[in-house]
């Protein structure tokens, strides 16, 4: 049975060999699988083929997921477009999530970014409480179902806060966003939010990943033991700053309080770190402008089994690029954060 689960699967990512060989040897099956789900309709075997397959169950069918921290600026872009698609083929990874908050000058998220970013092999983007700093992006908002922002703003705001994205595989996962609200602007309560969107995600798509974008850690830690065992992935995003407690809770949901940056290390969350001293020192403001040193990579990456949603190993990276001179061009669009911002 594990075989022919394999076997399925390879059907479904453009391996047509083993059925005919199956037919041929007049193996196939003509009953209908019990798990039928495992592959959505619009991505997965077409509907005779469906009829002659043997009922699917049991065996584990891991895909791997790599989730990006919040991608800052043309540093951010430029070290995800450098290690990204090399670590996509390495790894043999079936989606990318990645928080896009920053990555257009540093606050906000830009239309020739985001294509720029889904380039590289991004799936899916998160937002967070730069949102609607860049005003271009709002169409984007509401029409991509590869962009989303925090469920639990108002709702008469612009975007939408849960998608639903084949993998490489043809897996139908879903993604969600819900931001904090301990030392951040108020919000609708991130847990009911949560509650909400996922009861509204089709019951059969069982690949779940929540981005908790929030400032403290015992709030999002308390999101990871609320959604355990009901999501596949719990990370946390916006601090800037990885932690080092990723972990698969008993449930089966892999956890991590913070993903940190994607971007320049050598500074203060991503912008120069005399800027940001000067302004600390003085007390006067500054335009804390993006740095360049150090850029890095960092996330996790999650095996996740797609038949149950379980997660069965979450590890941390931290990839190295390559330092970039420039720390804009003409995709940031205009502006960053005020001065005297952090
Ligand atoms: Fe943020
Ligand atoms: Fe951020």
């Amino acid at each position: 049975m594990r075989l022919l689960v394999k076997r399925r699967r390879q059907y479904t990512r453009g391996n047509a060999n083993w059925l005919t060989t199956l037919s041929v040897l007049g193996l196939a099956w003509p009953c209908r699988p019990k798990c039928g789900k495992i592959i959505p309709p619009t991505h997965g075997l077409p509907a005779w083929l469906d009829d002659h397959l043997p009922a699917l169950e049991g065996p584990l069918m891991p895909i791997k997921i790599f989730c990006l921290g919040d991608i800052i600026g043309k540093p951010g872009r430029a070290v995800v477009a450098e290690l990204l698609p090399s670590l996509i083929a390495r790894e043999k990874v079936d989606f990318v999530v990645a928080n896009a908050e920053n990555s257009a000058a540093g606050s906000g998220l830009t239309p020739a970014v985001f294509q720029k970013l889904l380039a590289t092999g991004i799936d899916v983007c998160t937002m967070g409480d730069h949102t609607y700093r860049k005003r271009d992006i709002l169409p984007l908002l509401q029409s991509s179902d590869r962009l989303i922002r925090p469920g639990n703003y108002p709702p008469d705001a612009v975007g939408r806060g849960w998608t639903v994205v084949s993998s490489r595989a043809g897996v139908a996962i879903a993604v969600l966003q819900v931001m904090g609200r301990l030392y951040m602007n108020p919000l609708d309560d991130p847990l009911r939010t949560i509650d909400k969107m996922l009861a509204e995600v089709p019951r059969d798509i069982k690949v779940r990943i929540v981005d908790f974008h929030a400032e403290a850690s015992s709030e999002k830690i308390a999101m990871g033991w609320h959604l355990d065992g009901r999501v596949s992935i719990s990370f946390g995003t916006h601090t800037h700053t990885p932690t080092a407690d990723a972990r698969v809770l008993p449930g089966g949901t892999a956890f991590v309080s913070d993903l940190g940056m994607t971007g320049p290390y050598e500074s203060v969350l991503g912008r120069r770190k005399d800027r940001v001293l000067q302004f600390m020192i003085t007390g006067m403001p500054n335009f804390f402008e993006i740095a360049t040193g150090d850029p890095r990579m960092c996330g996790i990456l999650a095996t996740v089994d797609e038949v149950s949603g379980h997660a069965l190993s979450i590890v941390r990276c931290d990839l190295r690029g390559t330092t970039q001179d420039a720390a804009y061009d003409a995709a940031d669009g205009h502006g960053g954060k005020r001065q005297g911002e952090l």
